[in-house]
């Protein structure tokens, strides 16, 4: 009965890449705003209190763009089955999901949002 899970990219690749999202400006305390990597990957970016997290963008339970989601007290909550998770390491808090959000080092250089990342393709942490 065990889910399948997926994890796509990974943190152990050796040569890191600084990728820029958007002005720091454009995000207010307890706001959150995805951001297209490449086009293709999600990356949402949440300001809690004055602080940044970056976490995938996608739900690890199913796929689901979490910029619909809601943040409470350093929590996201995915409103399509109501799990929540935690802004910190990504961790599932609530069922169904069971596994991480995968989470991107991230910060606020000379006004610009970026995250810090392995080379190669973003981790992102899927159930099958
Ligand atoms: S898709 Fe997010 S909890 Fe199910």
């Amino acid at each position: 009965m065990g889910r399948r899970v997926r994890r796509r990219g990974g943190r152990d690749r050796g040569l890191s890449r600084t990728i820029d999202l958007f002005a720091a400006g454009e995000l207010g305390d307890g706001e959150m705003r995805m951001a297209w990597v490449e086009g293709s990957s999600p990356v949402l970016v949440v300001n809690s209190g004055g602080r940044l997290h970056a976490l995938q963008g996608t739900c690890s339970h199913e796929y689901f763009e979490l910029d619909r989601g809601f943040l409470t007290a350093g929590t996201l909550t995915c409103p399509l089955h109501m799990s929540r998770f935690d802004l910190g390491d990504g961790e599932p808090l609530d069922p169904p999901a069971v596994m991480p959000l995968a989470v991107y080092d991230v910060r606020d250089v000379d006004g610009r949002v970026v995250i810090e990342v392995p080379d190669g393709p973003l981790e992102v942490n899927e159930e099958g």
